[in-house]
């Protein structure tokens, strides 16, 4: 018989980040508000060194790795001393929140559907390769669209192409630049869908088939 306190332990989060965290942050005052369910923050890793992502990890007491990508001679090799770090951190779910590094397809096969990314567009708008941070916003005010948003997805070996979790919309004003944009899908969407998603993945309300989300109730 299946042992349901087993399959329900409480989760090990990974979160991955480069720079400013503010979705680090959205997800560290989710759980101290008690909503991650059974997961819980237990490493910090960053692509470069002395981001405030770092700083808002030790503030909270959560232990922090550094690991640079110019250390390593190619994707691979940085994605092998990744891996390596998942495992000794016994990760049971890996969130890249502003996580702005390449990884190869070793991960998603070692972490299928444990994996999460949160991007600042409507997937399929304004995604895959060159689309990542203030350059997203940018693209959608050129492009003109009235309603753009953020998307939490599973990471897979398609570049922003993995299963959809959760998606937000958020209206574009006149007048905006690619920084008040920014700044309102983070407030309006990432940070409310981010942790949202991670909840739900530690309570496994999460079921993907055929590269669908289902939430389960
Ligand atoms: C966020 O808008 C996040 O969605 C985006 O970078 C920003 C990081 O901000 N990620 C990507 O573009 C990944 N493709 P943060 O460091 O304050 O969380």
């Amino acid at each position: 018989m299946a042992d349901t306190k087993q399959s329900k332990k409480c989760k090990n989060i990974i979160v991955l980040v480069s720079g400013g965290g503010t979705n680090l942050q959205a997800l560290i005052d989710a759980q101290s508000r008690g909503e991650l369910g059974c997961g819980r923050i237990t490493c910090v890793i960053s692509s470069k060194p002395g981001v405030f992502a770092l700083e808002r990890a030790e503030k909270a007491g959560i232990q922090t790795r550094v690991i640079v990508r110019k250390d390593y001679a190619d994707t691979a090799a940085y994605s092998a001393a990744m891996l390596d770090a998942f495992r000794e951190e016994q990760a049971d779910l890996i969130v890249q929140a502003g996580f702005m590094t390449i990884l190869d397809e070793t991960i998603c096969k070692a972490y299928p559907n444990q994996m999460i990314n949160v991007h600042p567009a409507l997937i399929p708008s304004f995604c895959g390769k060159g689309f990542y941070g203030l350059h997203v916003h940018e693209a959608a005010l050129q492009k003109g669209v009235k309603v753009t948003g953020a998307t939490v997805h599973f990471v897979t070996e398609v570049c922003d192409g993995g299963p959809i979790i959760l998606q937000k919309a958020v209206a574009v004003e006149q007048g905006d630049t690619p920084e008040t944009l920014q700044r309102r899908v983070m407030e309006q969407a990432e940070w409310h869908i981010l942790p949202e998603a991670v909840r739900l993945f530690c309570e496994e309300k999460l079921a993907v088939e055929n590269n669908i989300v289902t939430i389960l109730s």
